[in-house]
């Protein structure tokens, strides 16, 4: 079996950013899962110029991997208790590329919450692009006290806890491309 292509969506462009730390993090233990191939998406990498998912509004490249795509791993800090409009716009560039692919989730907050509150907001969203929520969230409370100067991290507990979520994100998407190369259906040819 080919490996399972899984772009970890990271969700702001804030130049001091804390949770690009989190998303390295995550990339890094991707790679060293051998069944799937990763790609840190960085939203400021890409070109989303408006609001909506019209044509002038996609970026190809976005476009082409979210296409090739079997899950995503999503990489939110919490603004507002909600996601970034970032992350938001990026989303909304695409639509039929997410459909029956399921999504986990990283939440990041300087606070004690870890972004619990802009995973909850994101449910919604991805539910209505056609996405699976998985149910194994990595929460990163205090970013500025996980990583050390250096960028190390502090706790290595996050290790099996970003595998649990990779462990059933992987499940899932297997299970979700079988669906989608095999049962038919409006969405796929
Ligand atoms: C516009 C804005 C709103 C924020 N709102 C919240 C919030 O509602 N709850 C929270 O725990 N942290 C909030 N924070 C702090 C973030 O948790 C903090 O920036 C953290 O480092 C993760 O985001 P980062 O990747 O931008 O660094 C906010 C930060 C910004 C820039």
């Amino acid at each position: 079996m080919d490996k399972l292509f899984i772009p970890i969506l990271l969700g702001t462009t804030r130049p001091k950013r804390e949770s690009f730390k989190a998303a390295k993090l995550i990339e890094k233990i991707g790679r060293s899962i051998d069944t799937i191939e990763v790609q840190l998406v960085d939203p400021g990498d890409y070109n989303f110029p408006f609001d909506g998912n019209d044509p002038e509004n996609k970026d190809p490249r976005y476009s082409a991997l979210t296409q090739r795509a079997d899950g995503f791993f999503i990489v939110t800090p919490e603004y507002n208790h909600s996601f970034p409009g970032t992350l938001k716009r990026m989303l909304d560039s695409e639509l039929r590329n997410y459909v029956h692919k399921p999504v986990a989730f990283a939440g990041v907050s300087n606070g004690i919450f870890g972004g619990a509150r802009a995973i909850e907001s994101l449910v919604h969203t991805v539910r209505e692009m056609g996405m699976v929520v998985t149910f194994s969230d990595v929460y990163f409370p205090q970013i500025q006290n996980t990583f050390d100067e250096k960028g190390e991290l502090l706790d290595q507990g996050y290790i099996k806890r970003i595998e649990r979520a990779y462990a059933e994100l992987i499940w899932m998407a297997k299970a979700l491309k079988y669906g989608r190369d095999n049962l038919g259906g409006p969405y796929h040819s």
